[in-house]
């Protein structure tokens, strides 16, 4: 019986810098303990077989020609093809599929998904392993040009850097990645579901976010909103005004978080967690009335804090709680892990 490789890849909180990765703005994710795990033989016919336990669903390809489907199977596929495009030397396997992220949570499960697959093929092929900020671009690509998902590099960044105890700030023009400690004192982080789901691929909110923040910079006549000024935006006509406000306030946002983390002021990152989630609803208008709902269940269980997280439209919701106050029993409390790894 060969030996398994095993590859395992977290998923993320942000805690601020929502719908910036892909207007080169800035974020503050951190990795979770929740992830994908993926087991990876090696199948000895050239060929990739799948096996997603959880959905009790398979898939079976040729390695040297994956071709495109839709839903979960585009994720193996495009792993495989998106690797191979990079030249690496893969061998057919037999994969196992398996994780404690629910899809569509704002949890980020797709980029977890992506980085434990590409860990995993490459570790069974005992090919070599491209950097971390390379393999986040590879694994993009499998989201944007096989599932259809036109989303940044928050999630798989967030998943490949994470480190215990600390959120990371990331520059998305320079892809700079600066670790940042979480320090919460008496406080806890929190995430609640709203119970409804999203999926960002194809002509859903999501993709249309991104097509109108494109639209504002060629009126702008800047490379990205990253560098466009609140003033010049505000010109902009409707919708396009408010949602490059959400983008230019919300960079801010990320950097006033930053500096009262150092300055160990979790009062005010509460505020600045609220700020974001109304710039969210009423700018970015990518909330919903069940998101509404759970955000009103933290604040009314005591969050100082409390904000619709990732791509929006559903998902989980995170809320940053003072000692006094008791989290709804479905709140899961969320704190910073180490990020992918190969495990065997
Ligand atoms: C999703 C996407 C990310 C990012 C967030 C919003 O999680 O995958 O790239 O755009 O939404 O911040």
């Amino acid at each position: 019986m060969a030996e398994w490789a095993i590859a395992f890849a977290p998923g993320r909180v942000n805690l601020i810098g929502e719908h910036t990765d892909y207007n080169q703005g800035l974020a503050l994710p951190f990795a979770i303990s929740d992830g994908v795990t993926v087991r990876a033989a090696p199948s000895g016919d050239g060929r990739v077989h799948v096996n997603a336990c959880d959905l009790d669903a398979h898939d079976t390809f040729d390695l040297a020609d994956p071709g495109k489907v839709s839903g979960w199977r585009a994720f193996p596929r495009g792993a495989v093809g998106e690797l191979r495009a990079t030249g690496a030397s893969l061998t057919g396997a037999r994969l196992e599929i398996t994780g404690t992220v629910p899809r569509g949570s704002g949890l980020s499960s797709s980029a977890a998904l992506e980085v434990a697959l590409c860990l995993a093929l490459l570790e069974v092929s005992h090919a070599h392993a491209p950097d971390r900020l390379e393999l986040a671009r590879i694994c993009s690509r499998v989201e944007n040009d096989w599932v259809g998902a036109r989303t940044g590099l928050l999630d798989q960044i967030a998943s490949l850097f994470g480190e215990a105890d600390r959120a990371m700030r990331i520059d998305f023009r320079s892809l700079e990645v600066v670790p940042v400690a979480l320090e919460l004192g008496d406080f806890r982080l929190v995430t609640l579901d709203s119970g409804e789901r999203h999926a960002h691929a194809g002509e859903t909110g999501y993709n249309q976010r991104r097509a109108e923040c494109a639209e504002a910079c060629e009126l702008l006549e800047v490379e990205s909103l990253r560098d466009a000024t609140l003033e010049a935006a505000e010109r902009l006509p409707a919708p396009l005004a408010a949602r490059a406000r959400h983008v230019i306030t919300e960079n801010e946002r990320v950097e006033a978080t930053t500096a009262a983390l150092a300055e160990g002021d979790l009062e005010r990152v509460g505020e600045l967690l609220n700020e974001s989630h109304a710039s969210l609803r009423d700018c970015y208008e990518v909330s919903t009335p069940a998101v509404e709902r759970t955000v009103r269940r933290l604040r009314e269980a005591g969050a100082i804090g409390a904000r619709i997280m990732g791509g929006g439209f559903g998902g989980h919701v995170l809320g940053l709680l003072p000692a006094s106050a008791t989290a709804p029993e479905d709140a899961i409390e969320v704190r910073p892990g180490a990020g992918a790894r190969v495990i065997r």
